[in-house]
């Protein structure tokens, strides 16, 4: 375990071994961005994080289900309010499909507003007989296959901020001005079924939600008069990476005293930064945001166990949720024993399923890309593996775009591998298209419904 953990602050996470950190040129025009961000206003507010824990309390105990989904990299380029729209309106297609087979409330969180960091296998890339530094996300440094391209710019830390605000700007708009309007998302995906062939199958599913809505404005509730059914809250999320940039946007919460993140409503550790005696941890487990931490093939009991005490010792409900990417294969072996021992300990968590890191492969056409069924068979596993523990499956984490891209393969439009190339634009992993978005919530919903 780690030297003892003691007296946190925002900047305690230093005296710690911090993995996956950008080797920043020039230690003073880093300081001086961080102190620019330290100075800027947060980006959400320690009440909304409160009542997201709040939500996330009950999808601990089992009344509620978590939708995460989001881009895997957020890019510097393709940045615009059509994308964000179309990326919101798939989560909110999806939201509905789960809503309504679940039977329990969605709480709707993007891998957005803030999700600009990448950790690497390797510091370095080969490009022709040159070793330049592996490109880490946007808010770090350019993608471009050049030196000088790849060198870390703080002044990349005060644009992602800015980025995140105008995000968080639009999402705000969008999710209270009328565009997530229940009959008008379901009305999206009407068309979804009645246009597609994968979308036959869901057709009664669909009818059946037709119906609910017509039985309600039958009973007088129409849903532009009513806020319940007209606004939704989407939180923001992101891995908490570059701990410089979480720190400087790490404010008191004038309420309760506690340290927020206000970077985003919920931050996550990444499968490659959960060390126990690492600066990640230390850094999490300060601050009063509910936080996730990615749990892969290799997890251990002893490890989640520690990691549980570590993030969420006085064990509040909703505070953690773990997040599983063991790959479709070998889901139903690694989790039972986790799932097993966290529930004997009494820790309330969120067991949430990423299915998409744990199936990536390179294609032969030399493309890295994930196979929709895998993505379908590894929430299967998950599911089952609930099931017979008796434990609530109780999220799904999903990197997706509002796009019509070619990254991942399968789904009702059967992309071959020979089809990648048409469009294929993820800035890193790839992500499920709209049309595979919301067949993958039909599929979960048909799973989900067997469960309640
Ligand atoms: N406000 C409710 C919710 O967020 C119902 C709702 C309204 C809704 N619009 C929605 C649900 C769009 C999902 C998607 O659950
Ligand atoms: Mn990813």
């Amino acid at each position: 375990m780690a030297a003892a953990r003691t007296d946190w602050s925002p900047a305690s996470w230093r005296e710690f071994p911090a993995g996956q950190q950008p080797d920043w040129p020039d230690a003073g025009a880093l300081d001086q961005a961080l102190k620019q961000i330290s100075a800027l206003p947060p980006l959400v507010f320690a009440g909304e994080a409160r009542s997201l824990q709040h939500e996330l309390g009950r999808v601990a105990s089992g009344n509620a289900f978590l939708l995460q989904a989001g881009d895997c990299a957020e890019s510097f380029e393709d940045f615009s309010a059509d994308l964000i729209r179309e990326k919101l309106r798939v989560i909110l297609q999806m939201a509905v499909v789960l809503t309504y087979s679940a039977g329990v409330p969605i709480v709707k969180v993007g891998r957005i507003a803030g999700q600009f960091a990448k950790p690497r296998s390797s510091p370095t890339e080969k490009v022709g007989e040159a070793d330049i530094p592996s490109f880490r996300g946007y808010i770090v440094n350019d993608p471009t296959t050049t030196e000088a391209a790849r060198q870390p710019d703080p002044q990349r830390l005060v644009q992602a901020y800015h980025q995140s605000a105008s995000t968080l700007n639009l999402l705000r708009a969008f999710t209270k001005g009328g565009f997530a309007d229940l009959s008008r998302v379901h009305a999206w995906t009407q068309e979804f079924v009645s246009s597609s062939p994968e979308g036959q199958r869901y057709q009664s599913l669909a009818n059946e939600i037709d119906r609910a809505l017509a039985f309600m404005r039958a009973c007088g509730v129409d849903t532009e008069s009513n806020p319940n059914l007209s606004e939704v809250d989407v939180f923001t999320s992101h891995e908490a990476l570059i701990l410089g940039y979480e720190e400087a946007l790490t404010r008191v919460d004038t309420l309760t005293g506690a340290w927020v993140d206000c970077s985003a409503h919920m931050l996550w550790i990444g499968e490659r930064t959960r060390e126990l005696a690492g600066a990640h941890i230390e850094f999490l487990r300060g601050v009063a945001n509910p936080v996730g931490c990615k749990l892969g093939p290799t997890s251990t009991v002893e490890e989640t166990l520690e990691i549980c005490e570590a993030l969420n010792p006085s064990r509040i409900p909703g505070k953690l949720t773990l997040i599983t990417r063991m790959g479709a294969d070998a889901i139903e072996e690694v989790l039972p024993p986790l799932l097993r021992a966290v529930r004997e300990s009494g820790h309330p968590v969120v067991w949430a399923c990423d299915p998409m890191h744990g199936n990536t492969f390179t294609a032969p056409s030399g493309r890295k890309t994930r196979h929709f069924d895998d993505v379908v068979r590894e929430i299967g596993g998950f599911v089952r593996t609930h099931r017979a523990e008796g434990t609530w499956p109780g999220g799904l984490h999903v990197e997706l775009t509002g796009e019509d891209v070619t990254e991942c393969l399968g789904g009702g439009d059967q992309l071959a591998d020979a089809d990648l190339d048409h469009r294929y634009e993820t800035v890193c992993d790839p992500r499920l298209n709209a049309r595979q978005s919301v067949d993958l919530a039909f599929h979960v919903a048909e799973l989900l419904r067997d469960f309640t």
